[in-house]
């Protein structure tokens, strides 16, 4: 069955709305396709566009969109907090911060048990860092190639793209370590064989480049915006091994793997054997609404002294939008479901890779947290990306109704991660596109 779908006729909203968005807002704000889509309202994992157009979300904002667009629970907790007050600042206790912080404590893994609640994943890196600094009483801090933490100063030093860092490094004492990118070894090596060389050089990367005393390790357990790049499943035991040897602390980034994206878990870093002293959370958390979260053990938690306060952090709203969210995962099992689904959609994406066997170059990912990497030539080991074909898809799909991410320091690789209650019958949908996509775009 043909997935080609005629779009409607672009309205005078649509070119309204992006008339404005040029005019008015930096230019530097990244839109998605050649012609960006105005979406209106959606429910579930449909959206529409301001010209009738629907889609299958498979990119949920950026993984952010953890149980569909709309949901009715989330949407009637959100109204009963509005219809109580939306903000009165984190110098007083609410119902919602204090329900979300426990519930939290328990899902956490290990002894993290104390928030600090903020507005967004920078500023939970941001927190993050600076917790690791103040009870080590180190400052350097070991990030990754290919890594992204945010638009701050510190996030942008952390961050190892050079695509997404607007200034040099500007924070003093941020280390990037090679990435566990076995597609593209930073090494040259082939897994197993190469023993996880990777893990092992963070000891030289100590050694020579910081005072041999650091305060942390920042990682996420798979490589979000780099394009879900999954290291080796031995990478976290050494590379944590080695941090802890030079005095730091794991600090985890779950802004992406957090709430059951990577399947059958609730975190991202419960795959990997290793336990974070620190963790940070948002996009999923919420269903959409902007929180961000850095949940410590008792003891870090205490290492911070100083005044501290922000305004829109833990607003009772995006509480409210949380505990719903986090509530219907846990009820709703939607971990497990990322599971069985992200087993189809992996299925589906590894028979594109034998479909199309010279641009498909690599696919890979846990749950609904899949990834295709584009290429020139797979066959010949030609592994230039390809960023012509990769954008020729994106639009392709688009046209037939599937919306899908992109990624990768090249922007050659597809981020492809629906709401965790995503059905079989959307999974077939969405890859029946894919499938006439990549054709239609001429992958071969
Ligand atoms: C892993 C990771 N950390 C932190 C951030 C920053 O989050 P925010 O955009 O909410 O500031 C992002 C955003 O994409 C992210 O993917």
């Amino acid at each position: 069955m043909s997935t080609t779908k005629t779009q409607a006729p672009t309205t005078d909203l649509t070119r309204d709305v992006r008339a404005k968005h040029k005019e008015y807002l930096f230019p530097a704000t990244i839109q998605y396709y050649q012609d960006p889509v105005v979406l209106t309202e959606g429910k579930g994992l449909r959206i529409r566009d301001a010209d009738g157009n629907e889609y299958l979300d498979f990119f949920g904002g950026i993984l952010t969109v953890s149980i569909g667009h709309a949901d009715d629970r989330v949407n009637a907790a959100i109204v009963l907090q509005l219809e109580r007050f939306s903000h009165v600042s984190t110098l007083y206790p609410t119902l919602p911060i204090v329900e979300l912080a426990e519930r939290l404590a328990r899902l956490a893994p290990g002894d993290l048990k104390q928030s600090y609640f903020t507005a967004s994943g920078t500023e939970a890196d941001e927190t993050a860092v600076m917790m690791a600094q103040l009870s080590t009483g180190s400052t350097e801090i070991v990030a990754l190639r290919h890594g992204y933490s945010g638009r701050s100063m510190l996030a942008q030093s952390l961050t190892a793209q050079s695509t997404w860092r607007a200034l040099p490094t500007q924070v003093a004492g941020v280390k990037h370590a090679v990435s566990p990118y076995c597609y593209r070894c930073p090494l040259h090596l082939t897994y197993p064989s190469c023993g996880i060389a990777c893990a092992k050089d963070i000891e030289e990367l100590i050694r020579t480049t910081t005072t041999g005393r650091i305060a942390g390790f920042l990682a996420e357990p798979i490589q979000g915006v780099g394009g879900f790049i999954t290291p080796p499943p031995e990478y976290f035991e050494i590379a944590v091994g080695i941090v802890k040897k030079y005095g730091g602390l794991f600090l985890c980034d779950e802004v992406q793997t957090g709430f059951g994206r990577t399947g059958g878990k609730m975190w991202g870093i419960q795959h990997w054997g290793v336990q974070p002293d620190i963790m940070t959370m948002a996009k999923g958390i919420a269903n959409g609404l902007p929180l961000g979260v850095t949940i410590a053990t008792p003891a870090i938690a205490a290492s911070l002294k100083a005044l501290t306060i922000s305004t829109f952090g833990g607003n009772p709203i995006s509480c409210a939008a949380a505990n719903a969210t986090i509530r219907i995962i846990e009820e709703e099992s939607l971990a497990g479901n990322a599971e069985r689904m992200g087993r189809l959609l992996r299925a589906g994406l590894e028979d594109l890779q034998r479909r199309f066997p010279k641009n498909v170059g690599d696919v890979r990912g846990m749950g609904l947290m899949q990834a295709v990497e584009l290429v020139e030539d797979e066959t010949a080991r030609d592994r230039t990306p390809n960023k012509a074909l990769t954008n020729r898809v994106f639009e392709e799909a688009k046209k037939r109704g599937l919306l899908i991410g992109k990624g990768g320091l090249e922007g050659n690789a597809f981020r492809i991660a629906p709401a965790l209650t995503v059905g079989a019958s959307e999974i077939e949908e969405a890859l029946g596109i894919l499938r006439e996509s990549f054709e239609a775009a001429g992958a071969r």
